[in-house]
């Protein structure tokens, strides 16, 4: 069966074409960010209007990609929620105006789902059960993943996502939009001995995290070098970037092993565009090695937002006969 997929919950527009037999044939993906760098966020009205623009081109690149036509198309995949509304919207109507016309199936997919099931697109890929950690710029979790459709939450942010916290540190640290992924290239280059920063409820007994407390540690720090030495030298600003990663991945890290022994699963699956972060998978690898787990990461391109991960949970879901509940988007939607 051949599955076109179509994600549009924020700044990316990406379409796929995930055949049962052969695998992901095609994948296309076009990115805002740099239509929102000026604005130092995502300007819903105009992440909608460029859904619109893309779509289409993008579909019709998947096609040819695969030599593929419409009409091949067995059923198409959109992500109902969570996201922004306008920009769901765009997906959603292609995506049941589009299968409507072709007589042919449309399956809403949540997009954390899709997020959480994207490392078995990788080879080699964990088989059921396993632990996620879904780390994204909207979640933080902890679930435990016993099937297709059968997700528990073990434990979740109570405030700032981890991806958010990278953006908003980015911010106040006065690096550029989007802030994440450049904090972490600073944080390559910085001390990790010269700032300590809090790992907050890295002791508590449960998997629930806290990150909106790092972000504020992080300010104190810049207010306090400022009131010392002036302005904010780049070594001091990378060693601040290095202190902030790494108290967020020793969170991360510890967390995840906690949910592990709580499961007694062998096996972790990092999701998310945080996941994309090169710490984090060495600091996980590393934890692997040591307690004898298997821990497994989408390829990086399908770490952030993407087309295939709707397609390929479009088709389990079809395979497991869970299809639409009918036209709609769920901007606001929990997995679990
Ligand atoms: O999954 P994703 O593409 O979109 C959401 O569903 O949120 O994740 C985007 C988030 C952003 O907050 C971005 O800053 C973060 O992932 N991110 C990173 C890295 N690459 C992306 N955070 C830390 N290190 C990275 N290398
Ligand atoms: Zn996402």
């Amino acid at each position: 069966m051949l599955v076109l997929g179509i994600e549009s919950s924020c700044d990316e527009t990406g379409v796929a074409l995930y055949d049962t037999d052969a695998g992901l044939v095609a994948h296309h993906l076009h990115t805002q960010m740099a239509m929102h760098a000026e604005y130092g966020g995502v300007v819903p009205e105009l992440a909608s209007r460029d859904h619109i623009r893309r779509v289409v081109p993008l579909t019709e690149a998947c096609l040819a990609e695969a030599g593929k036509s419409l009409t091949d198309l067995d059923a198409i995949a959109y992500t109902e929620g969570p996201g922004l509304g306008g920009a769901l919207l765009v997906g959603a109507s292609y995506a049941n105006a589009l299968a409507f016309g072709l007589g042919i199936p449309v399956i809403s997919v949540h997009h954390l789902e899709g997020h959480l099931l994207s490392p078995l697109l990788a080879e080699p890929h964990p088989a059921f059960p396993f632990v996620a950690l879904l780390v994204s710029g909207g979640h933080t979790q902890l679930m435990a993943v016993r099937g297709v459709g059968d997700y528990e939450v073990l434990g979740e942010t109570l405030d700032d996502a981890a991806g958010e916290a990278f953006d908003k540190t980015a911010k106040l640290l006065g690096l550029p939009y989007p802030g994440g992924p450049l904090l972490s290239k600073l944080a390559e280059q910085g001390d990790p001995n010269r700032f300590t920063l809090p790992r907050p409820m890295l002791k508590s007994d449960n998997l629930e995290m806290s990150f909106s407390g790092l972000k504020t540690a992080v300010l104190t720090l810049v207010k306090q070098v400022q009131a010392e030495s002036g302005e904010l030298d780049d070594a001091t600003r990378n060693d601040i970037c290095r202190a902030f990663q790494e108290a967020i991945v020793d969170v991360l890290v510890q967390k995840s092993l906690k949910a592990l022994k709580l499961t007694g699963m062998k096996q972790l699956v990092v999701a998310g565009g945080v996941g994309a972060n090169k710490q984090l998978r060495a600091a996980l690898d590393a934890a692997a090695a040591k307690r004898g787990f298997a821990v497994f990461y989408p390829p990086l391109a399908l770490c952030t937002d993407n087309g295939a991960m709707i397609a390929y949970a479009g088709a389990q879901r079809l395979k497991f006969a869970r299809e639409a509940g009918g036209f709609g988007v769920k901007p606001r939607w929990d997995l679990a």
